[in-house]
């Protein structure tokens, strides 16, 4: 006899938690905060690679951009602009070459910022992606700072691709896991990482697999594309990102991961906006891709057509929360299928799906 499985029409899970956002500052801050407060976010983790990118790589910096993060809060619900009230940021200490051991740690004590974001330059301070210059130029150098982390329970939030011009873009995920990422945890096995906005199969079942504590947050975006769509019909800046979207095996071995349920794979959108101005351009073209409008109703669609809702609550709203200090809602929302029309453009930033349906809304 012939099984039927009723079509799921409405999935009501706890309200979510975004483990990767970029929010920016001042007018584009006030342009795009709204979105993700209007998502019903119970808070994010604040990335703060700003123009001046050391912005947020010392105690007192971090403090002044959540301060300023906070202000805009009271602003936007001063004015209406959005009913989420309990929004909580939680910041990063960007990571450089200078910081000291005793500094971090002490930001961490103190709550200033919930885990240390690692992103890696070359030696002439060239990143690997958008304001990364200032990042860590010497990792071994950095050694006596993740000693210090392991002891104290302070996650690594890594961004991990090899940086070096001469290496193959589209295999500088998985480059990085075999130089950086494995050599860190064997020296550090006690030390919190999670793996940012993972990309590339072989990467993910390193994370899926290996023995050390190590979790990865997973964007939307990637999910969804691979390196096809930055080229179909001609360049499409609007889906260039950086680690850049990876050949479709590796996409699908990314997505099995994340919506067979495991445990490892949490959301965090790395929902990076950029002024239209700064994807045109014909040389060095802006990393990012913003998700933020209608990050939970792409995750949702991405569940829902692998047949796997089930697993949609714990990847948006449990796994590894705890890492960050943040316990799971006892409030819910609720998402249905219902066309929702994406928005061309928020300000003058284009947005993921602009201008096309998507089969799922947030309803509240
Ligand atoms: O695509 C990206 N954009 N990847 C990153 O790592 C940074 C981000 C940004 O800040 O624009
Ligand atoms: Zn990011």
């Amino acid at each position: 006899m012939e099984t039927t499985v009723a079509k799921v029409n409405a999935v009501t899970i706890p309200r979510w938690f975004d483990r990767h956002l970029h929010v920016r500052d001042v007018d584009m801050l006030r342009n795009v905060l709204p979105c993700t407060l209007n998502q019903r976010a119970i808070g994010a983790v604040i990335m703060g690679n700003l123009k001046h990118p050391d912005e947020t790589s010392t105690i007192e910096k971090a403090k002044g951009y959540r301060w300023r993060i906070r202000a805009m809060l009271g602003i936007l619900q001063t004015f209406g602009v959005t009913t989420n009230k309990d929004f909580e940021p939680r910041m990063t200490c960007y990571l450089t070459d200078e910081i000291t051991p005793e500094e971090v740690v002490r930001g961490f004590k103190e709550g200033v910022w919930c885990g240390v974001k690692l992103y890696m330059a070359d030696q002439r301070g060239l990143g690997g992606t958008t304001n990364s210059g200032h990042g860590v130029k010497n990792l071994l150098g950095r050694y006596p700072v993740f000693e210090a982390m392991e002891r104290e329970g302070i996650p690594l939030l890594g961004h991990f691709e090899a940086v070096e011009p001469e290496v193959d873009e589209f295999d500088r995920e998985i480059v990085s896991v075999e130089r950086d990422l494995d050599p860190l945890l064997n020296s550090f096995p006690g030390l919190p990482v999670v793996f940012e906005h993972i990309t590339d199969g072989r990467a993910a079942a390193f994370v899926a697999e290996v023995k050390h504590n190590i979790q990865a947050t997973v964007t939307a975006h990637h999910l969804m594309i691979n390196r096809n769509e930055m080229f179909r019909n001609g360049m499409n800046p609007v889906h260039f990102c950086k680690p850049v979207p990876k050949r479709e095996m590796y996409r699908l071995k990314v997505r099995e991961y994340v919506t067979s349920g495991h445990r490892r794979f949490g959301a965090g959108t790395d929902s990076a906006p950029h002024d239209e101005s700064a994807k045109m351009r014909c040389y060095g073209c802006a990393a990012g891709i913003f998700t933020a409008p209608t990050a939970v109703e792409l995750y949702t669609t991405v569940f829902d057509e692998d047949g796997a809702l089930e697993h949609l609550g714990p990847f948006l709203s449990e796994n590894f929360l705890g890492l960050y200090g943040v316990k799971v809602s006892k409030e819910t929302m609720t998402i249905e299928r219902k066309p929702l029309a994406v928005p061309q453009k928020i300000g003058n930033v284009q947005v993921f799906r602009g201008g096309t349906e998507l089969p799922w809304t947030l309803v509240g």
